[in-house]
């Protein structure tokens, strides 16, 4: 590991800041999935169980450096407490009296919780003196937010050059992963690539075809690739002015002898809607008012078959409407080999991305993946190769 880990930290008593992710969906008030509460619990164990005391800092939501009550870090602090086992205190800012007092009152194993960092502009912007605000409440910094990594925000960059900087677990959790199946990975390495928009993930695209020895394109962007060969994509969703670009895309998969797998089959409809009577077609033939909205059977089996001959996959976004029966069918069936392979040890099974873990929740082997990954922009700026500010920062203590 190029950073110091919380094994190489003397932390008795000391006060740790640690910057969490607690950006959790929420609704009506009450959060909705603790995945990221849960995420936090070995670094918070492991600082208490070094006799520290826990200050969490974290952001929720994009108040744009002003105070919104609705974005408060207030209703996070019950469910958190159940997560982590251990009683949370809270206080109403993240940096001034209001911290300092609350920070004066710990005991070494006590957990705290500051408000937003995102109520003050000096987050958003990197500022040094809000940065040292936040370190006058610490004698130590731990990282833990990987999913936040990709902003070069003052709790996320700045502060690690403020106080000695340590990774903590779930951040080393993550970059083990990443490490495993895109820095060094066991090969042959397999990508998919999915959802809607080819506009979204161009340096994706064009990072992993130079990194993998194969990718399987899928969702609405795959529309773009098949119209971009000449195929007739009926009224499916495409991105027609950037069929130059999949065609860009396709030579250079070709010169670095990454195998691309596109589409073979596809399954259709007229109308997106629940239940919407489909049919299976193979690739350019379909009519004018149908939809693509899922891979076709075939093209399941053999991305399947794939993963059989494939060490490593690394998964990012649907390859079809996966929150819609019957459209969920193709990720769902490819979610689940992918896992039992995992499962069995034959492949490293690596994925991330918002619409990714919901898919692998709904399709209920998130658990049988080798590594589930907690980001969301993070992740996918860490497969286009580009370096992450949070990261570098914790790599430059040395
Ligand atoms: C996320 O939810 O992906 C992270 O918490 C980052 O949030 P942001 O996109 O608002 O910076």
């Amino acid at each position: 590991m190029p950073f110091k880990t919380l094994d190489d930290a003397d932390l008795k008593g000391k006060r740790a800041l640690v910057r969490v992710d607690l950006n959790v969906p929420m609704e009506d008030g009450k959060v909705t999935d603790d995945t990221r509460l849960r995420a936090a619990k070995p670094t918070v164990d492991k600082l208490r169980a070094g006799g520290a005391k826990v200050i969490l800092l974290a952001h929720f939501d994009r108040p744009k450096g002003k105070v919104v009550p609705s974005m408060s870090l207030k209703p996070v602090v019950e469910p958190l407490s159940k997560v982590l086992g251990v009683p949370v205190a809270f206080a109403p800012d993240c940096v001034g009296q209001k911290a300092r007092d609350a920070v004066a009152a710990m005991q070494p194993g006590d957990v705290l919780l500051l408000e937003n960092v995102r109520f003050h502009e000096g987050e958003e912007a990197n500022d040094r003196k809000f940065a040292d605000a936040l370190a006058a409440n610490g004698d130590l910094y731990v990282n833990d937010a990987f999913s936040a990594a990709h902003r070069a925000h003052a709790s996320t960059e700045a502060l690690a050059h403020r106080l000695p900087a340590y990774a903590g677990e779930q951040m080393r959790l993550e970059l083990d992963a990443l490490d495993r199946a895109l820095g060094r990975p066991e090969r042959p390495v397999l990508g998919i690539v999915g959802g809607s928009k080819v506009s979204t993930k161009l340096d994706l695209l064009k990072h992993l075809v130079t990194k993998l020895d194969k990718l399987a394109i899928g969702g609405g962007m795959a529309n773009t690739f098949l119209y971009a060969q000449g195929h007739d994509v009926g009224s499916s969703y495409c991105e027609k002015d950037l069929a130059e670009t999949a065609r860009e895309i396709i030579r250079i998969a070709g010169q670095n002898n990454c195998k691309l797998f596109l589409p073979l089959d596809i399954v259709v409809a007229e109308k997106l809607a629940p239940g919407a009577p489909a049919r299976v077609r193979h690739v350019g033939s379909i009519d004018d008012e149908e939809r693509i909205l899922d891979a076709g059977p075939e093209t399941v089996e053999r991305l399947c078959r794939a993963m059989d001959n494939s060490k490593t996959l690394i998964w990012n976004g649907p390859l079809g409407v996966f929150e819609m029966p019957p459209f969920d069918k193709g990720t769902m069936d490819a979610a689940r080999h992918a896992a039992k392979l995992a499962k069995d040890g034959k492949l490293v099974a690596v994925a991330g991305g918002g619409d990714t873990v919901a898919a692998l929740n709904a399709a209920g082997v998130t658990d049988d993946f080798t590594f589930v990954s907690t980001a969301g922009g993070a992740f996918l700026e860490w497969m286009e190769g580009k370096t992450l500010p949070g990261v570098a920062a914790l790599q430059n203590q040395g």
